[in-house]
């Protein structure tokens, strides 16, 4: 494994190693489209036309509703391939897929978390040419860690992954790394990039098993995101985002 370039890891951001491992499953499984949802800044955008190769188009996804965001991305993503859409990740990651029906996709979340970012991956990964799907933030302790694991066959973090080499480079890249011990605000050891291969692991199998545990997910079920994109009613999200807020009032208000 070729030694990885430079990257300015911020808290919170992904591990370099998380980011690797993502790279070694772009690359074998010859990805040629990446979806990013979540871009903030573009520090992540920037590392993915940095180092995955050439010939792989980015799209990279953000609300950019707080003043300077869009602007800092333009900055940080001058002459670089990467796409800087505005938008929901609910409207744009469906239209993206549909309009390249031809290419090996990967989508990575990076920006809601829990079941609403679960189930928005799962509906994505209706779409068959959805190889890779990853998601950001699957913390140790939290539940929708323990459902990833449980609804795919093979072991998703990098940490179980039989390549000694990535499992080597984790070591180095994080769990020496004193900036990441000191300001990390999670576990080192484990690693929370949770990643689906559908190159090495059944579709069909992960389908049925997030099908049939679909009310975990609440308002976010994989295969309700699915039906509203099916009948393309894209700004579905909007209600239940209300919704989901009249909800926590009611709660706070008993
Ligand atoms: C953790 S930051 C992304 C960090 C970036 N990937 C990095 O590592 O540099 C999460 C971003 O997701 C965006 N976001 C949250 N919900 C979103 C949604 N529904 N659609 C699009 N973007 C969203 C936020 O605006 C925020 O900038």
């Amino acid at each position: 494994m070729s030694s990885p370039k430079e990257y300015e890891w911020l808290p919170g951001a992904m591990y370099p190693s998380e980011l690797e491992w993502l790279k070694l499953n772009i690359v074998n499984s010859k990805i040629d489209l990446l979806i990013e949802c979540g871009r903030q800044d573009g520090a992540s955008s920037r590392w993915f036309h940095e180092n995955l190769p050439e010939h792989l188009e980015i799209f990279s996804i953000d609300l950019d509703d707080r003043p300077g965001i869009l602007e800092n991305s333009i900055r940080n993503l001058k002459d670089t391939r990467v796409q800087a859409v505005t938008g929901n990740i609910f409207e744009e990651v469906p239209r993206i897929i549909a309009e390249n029906p031809s290419k090996r996709i990967c989508v990575v979340e990076d920006a809601v978390k829990g079941w609403a970012g679960l189930g928005l991956l799962l509906a994505a990964a209706n779409f068959e040419n959805v190889i890779i799907i990853a998601e950001h933030n699957l913390h140790t302790g939290h539940r929708s860690r323990g459902f990833f694991q449980r609804i795919s066959q093979k072991n998703i973090f990098l940490e179980f992954s039989d390549n000694a080499d990535i499992r080597e480079l984790h070591k180095r890249l994080v769990l020496e790394n004193p900036a990441i011990a000191k300001n990390s605000n999670r576990d080192i050891e484990e690693s929370s990039l949770g990643l689906i291969n559908f190159d090495c692991e059944p579709r069909a199998s992960v389908l049925k098993q997030a099908r049939a545990q679909g009310k975990k997910f609440g308002l976010w079920a994989p295969q309700k995101i699915g039906r509203h994109w099916d009948a393309k009613n894209y700004q579905f999200y909007k209600k239940i985002f209300i919704l989901e807020k009249y909800l926590r009032f009611l709660k706070k208000a008993r």
